[in-house]
């Protein structure tokens, strides 16, 4: 018999960084250049028959990167299992809050041993490489080490690179905790 399992994984990181665009991608297959702020939170569900006795069901919750100025997130934290940190490989500012959000998620939750919950760090929009900041950024794999990342992808929900990597990425380490 196949046994369920509900994964509360959050997206975080900027204003317009690409968080609800990538979640459209992978639980949609479809993207749109048109720019809608999330307001609060928003959720998504992408069911994954993840092996032959297990079927993950992943809810996304798609917070507004409006929040980092609020006092929501607490709320919206509780009971995650994992996460995605997203900036916009084109804007340094949203680079240099990485960290702010990353110590926000791990001063609101936690898993149940103590430990920080497993999470991702996603440089997005990387078809736009031209306009990136690749020369100004600090390589991606020793920093993503040194401030407790999983992992790391540059990605991009337009050209749909890495999304599904990405994700899977972070769902394996999330399965692999138990
Ligand atoms: P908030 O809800 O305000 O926190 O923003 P968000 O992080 O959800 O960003 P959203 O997904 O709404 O994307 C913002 C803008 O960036 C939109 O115009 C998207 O079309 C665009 N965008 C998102 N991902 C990509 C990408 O990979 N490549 C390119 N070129 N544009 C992208
Ligand atoms: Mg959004």
């Amino acid at each position: 018999m196949q046994h369920e399992r509900l994964l509360k994984v959050l997206v975080i990181g900027d204003i317009g960084v690409g968080k609800t665009s990538i979640i459209t991608r992978y639980v949609h297959q479809v993207f749109s250049q048109h720019y809608r702020a999330t307001i609060g939170v928003d959720f998504a569900l992408k069911v994954l028959n993840w092996d032959h006795k297990t079927v993950v069901r992943l809810q996304l919750w798609d917070i507004a990167g409006q929040e980092r100025y609020g006092n929501m997130t607490r709320v919206y934290y509780k009971e995650a299992v994992g996460a995605l940190v997203v900036f916009d490989m084109t804007r340094l500012s949203t680079f240099q809050a990485v960290l702010k959000w990353k110590g926000d998620l791990d001063s609101k939750v936690a898993l149940g041993n103590g430990r920080t919950v497993p999470a991702v760090l996603l440089a997005n929009k990387c078809d736009q490489r031209d306009h990136g900041l690749c020369p100004k950024l600090p390589k991606l794999e020793s920093f993503s080490r040194e401030y407790g990342f999983i992992g790391w992808y540059e990605t991009s929900a337009k050209d749909d690179t890495n999304i599904d990597a990405a994700i899977t990425c972070l769902v394996k380490s999330i399965m692999s905790l138990e």
